[in-house]
């Protein structure tokens, strides 16, 4: 059996600030015990808010706190078919700053019960609720998304952009229809193969690490100089008074860095080979791919090693069901980017759900949702003998 994981998994060296700078908690000026550069509006004081694992007690509702409302408004003539909303740009902000400036505004969910097969399942609709700067644009769409555990990001960086464009030929005799979003960063023109985001839309980890800092805590740096706020521009100005950038480049490569090194601890111990055979007899394999050569730059010595990314990088139409009627660059609504797969056994232990908005409470329940392309592969999964589904789901929760 080969490994899955690398081993000896070193990307990059001196983390420790980037980790630093990962798990800070940024303030709005001039509040003292923090960074100052947060907000005025944001979601968070910190990136480890929405993207750890330690958090046992969470609830589905509790877990509002990691997930987000993403917007855009549709404009199917732009080459990224959305544009930031004029008011709210590109995440509906929760936080403002207290006495000075109200937040954007607040979301629930609304749980809809749903039946595909015989499994019983809920899709999350948002109610947007204390909406304090306006009205949204006709047409500006919302997506709820989940933060998720970060560990092998580094990886999806790796995955060479050869490799993909072949899975993509593949698609085919594969009878599936997966694409790469070819996607431009904030800082170029050029268009890349889009490798982050649940839709793929983000190039490279610096470029997803800079637009985070932005959308999320409203950390500004040079590719995002403008903080992000709804209010009118005097209290704006005012509460923007710390000087631009909040961030500098050095310290956005440092956490690129630390996110980079983020090592998987699977529990290798209760790798089922049985359970990988099944993943492939069912073409689970045929997105979440394994096997794939990568080559690691580890100190100066090239080193090519077959890993299981469980993933093609490749957006797919995943169906109605799943659909957020966003699009991003070439994903449509219904497409998503195949997901990895790692860290399914800590997400079980820590009780974090799945899919982009978390609707899902058991792998089970995420692989009922599987629709379009990956239907029949789905349709698989629930014929197997209960032993095969069993010996499957312990190889899934081992990763
Ligand atoms: C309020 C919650 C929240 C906070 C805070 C947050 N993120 Fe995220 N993060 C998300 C969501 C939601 C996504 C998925 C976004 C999408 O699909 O458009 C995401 C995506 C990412 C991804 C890509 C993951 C992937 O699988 O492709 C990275 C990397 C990331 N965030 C880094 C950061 C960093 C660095 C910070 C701190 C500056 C941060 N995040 C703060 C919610 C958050
Ligand atoms: C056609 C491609 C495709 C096939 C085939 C496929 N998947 Fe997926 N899978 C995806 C995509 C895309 C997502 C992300 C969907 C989303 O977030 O809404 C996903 C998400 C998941 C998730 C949720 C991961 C998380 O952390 O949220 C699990 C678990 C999963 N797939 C397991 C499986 C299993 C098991 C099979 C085989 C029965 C399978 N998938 C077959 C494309 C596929």
């Amino acid at each position: 059996m080969h490994l899955a994981f690398p081993e000896n998994f070193v990307l990059s060296k001196n983390t420790e600030k980037g980790q630093e700078f990962f798990k800070t908690r940024w303030v709005v000026p001039f509040i003292s015990n923090g960074r100052w550069g947060r907000g005025p509006h944001s979601n968070a004081e910190t990136c480890d808010s929405c993207h750890t694992m330690s958090a046992p007690e969470k609830t589905r509702d509790k877990l509002r706190d990691t997930r987000i409302l993403k917007l855009g408004v549709r404009d199917l003539q732009l080459e990224r078919k959305t544009r930031p909303d004029t008011r709210y740009g590109n995440e509906l902000s929760r936080f403002g700053v207290i006495g000075q400036l109200l937040p954007e505004g607040d979301f629930s969910l609304t749980w809809i019960n749903e039946t595909i097969g015989e499994v019983a399942l809920q899709r999350p609709v948002p109610n947007i609720t204390d909406l304090n700067f306006g009205d949204f644009e006709k047409d500006t769409v919302f997506s709820v998304r989940q933060g998720n555990p970060l560990e092998g990001i580094g990886v999806l960086s790796e995955i060479p952009a050869e490799t993909i464009i072949q899975f993509e030929k593949e698609q085919p005799n594969l009878g599936l229809d997966g694409r790469i979003n070819w996607v431009a960063s904030n800082k170029s023109e050029k268009l890349e193969i889009g490798r982050f985001g649940y839709k793929a839309s983000v190039p490279t980890l610096l470029s997803q690490v800079s637009l985070a800092f932005h959308d999320e805590l409203g950390v500004t740096s040079t590719d995002h100089p403008n903080d992000p706020c709804a209010g009118t521009d005097s209290v704006c100005s005012e509460l923007i008074k710390i000087s631009s950038p909040e961030i500098n480049d050095e310290r956005l490569n440092q956490v690129t860095a630390y996110l980079k090194n983020l090592t998987v601890k699977s529990n290798r111990t209760q790798f089922s080979q049985d359970g990988y055979d099944v993943f492939r007899s069912i073409r689970c394999g045929d997105c979440h791919r394994t096997e794939v050569l990568v080559t690691w730059d580890t100190d100066a010595t090239e080193k090519p090693e077959y890993i299981d990314p469980f993933t093609d990088l490749l957006i797919h139409d995943m169906g109605e069901g799943l659909s957020d009627n966003l699009p991003e660059w070439k994903a449509r609504g219904r497409d998503w980017r195949t997901s990895s797969l790692w860290g399914l056994g800590s997400k079980v232990n820590s009780r974090t759900y799945f899919l982009h908005d978390g609707r899902a409470k058991t792998i089970e329940e995420a692989i009922a949702w599987h629709g379009g392309e990956a239907l029949p592969s789905a349709k698989a999964y629930f014929s197997l003998e209960p032993k095969e589904k069993d010996s499957l789901l312990v190889f899934l929760k081992s990763l």
